[in-house]
């Protein structure tokens, strides 16, 4: 079998999608019965963080272990990445080792050249461009919420309107890859200067998305808001003009009244209550953060298991 990486949303298909959510609501289910789901013993994963990490760096250590595996971790300031080894030296050294890499680092140039140099699957834990995991995950949490009549999870994302409030980031170009091959429609509202850019996104359909300036008008209809941080990790020196630029790009209660009556708020987390979010928002009934943040260990699970095993069921 040809090695298969995971470094943007769209690096699968919309046929393994459909089976990468069945496949992550089996494995949940197993896990919340206590019931041993065991398909990757003797295997390791190397985890690579360049970035600091809460979510990625639990969900994937323990969901490795829960499969019966085993994970190394690496920072840059504790290996020879901190120290200019050459990428591809340091891809083709870990590789030979492990048998699945998972990176989160700045430059998607890095881990795509990683991704070249490596023997073993390569997974995408977060880059300055994409998020892959997290809207895996976030796909995951609408379609355990708002599951379509006939239980396919495909019919439950296609159609439908996410609004995405905020920065033109990691986050909002993955959504915009997950809408052109989902079938789904993003209405994205960021600040001027902080726009989504097709290209950077790596999209071709603009029919996947549209723009508002004002937020509140993005969120018309939607059945899902969804915002992030103003400032991503490595933009720290931005912090102060951000602050100000994105000061309107708050999602409040308003925003959220003039959405779907049933609409879901999500966030990737980590939140920052009183800037992005509200508190009233991200604490109250239509804020799905918490099954959002536990989703991403059962979606990564059934992804390492796929690009380890191939279709298993
Ligand atoms: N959402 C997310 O990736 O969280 P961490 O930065 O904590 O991993
Ligand atoms: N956009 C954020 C997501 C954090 C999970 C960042 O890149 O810092």
């Amino acid at each position: 079998m040809s090695i298969r990486h995971y470094l943007k949303f769209n690096d699968l298909s919309v046929r393994e999608y459909g089976y990468l959510l069945e496949r992550s609501a089996l494995i949940k289910r197993k896990f919340k019965q206590y019931e041993k789901h065991h398909p990757l013993v003797d295997r390791t994963l190397a985890m690579i963080f360049e970035k600091a990490s809460t979510r990625t760096r639990v969900s994937f250590e323990a969901g490795m272990y829960q499969m019966g595996g085993s994970v190394v971790h690496l920072t840059t300031g504790d290996s020879q990445l901190g120290r200019a080894e050459p990428i591809e030296d340091s891809a083709r050294v870990i590789s030979r080792m492990v048998d699945i890499v998972m990176i989160r680092t700045f430059g998607q140039d890095k881990i795509e050249k990683f991704a070249q140099f490596s023997r073993v699957p390569v997974i995408n834990g977060l880059t300055n461009e994409f998020h892959p995991c997290q809207i895996l995950a976030d796909l995951f949490t609408l379609t355990e919420y708002r599951p379509a009549p006939g239980g396919n999870p495909l019919d439950a994302i296609k159609g439908k309107v996410v609004a995405w409030v905020g920065d033109g980031n990691n986050m909002a170009n993955t959504w915009l890859q997950a809408a052109e091959l989902l079938d789904f429609t993003v209405h994205v509202s960021t600040p001027s200067g902080y726009e989504v850019d097709a290209q950077l996104a790596g999209i071709s359909n603009p029919g996947c998305y549209r723009v508002f300036s004002d937020p509140k008008a993005a969120c018309q209809g939607a059945d899902l808001v969804t915002t992030d941080v103003w400032t991503s990790m490595g933009y720290e020196a931005e912090n102060e003009v951000r602050r100000a630029a994105f000061r309107q790009w708050c999602v409040d209660t308003d925003m959220m009244a003039v959405a779907k009556p049933d609409a879901l708020f999500m966030h990737c987390l980590p939140a920052h209550r009183g800037e992005e979010v509200t508190a009233e928002v991200i604490d109250g009934p239509q804020s799905v953060v918490w099954d959002e943040a536990e989703n991403r260990m059962h979606v990564q699970k059934a992804l390492m298991e796929y690009l380890l095993l191939g279709q298993v069921a």
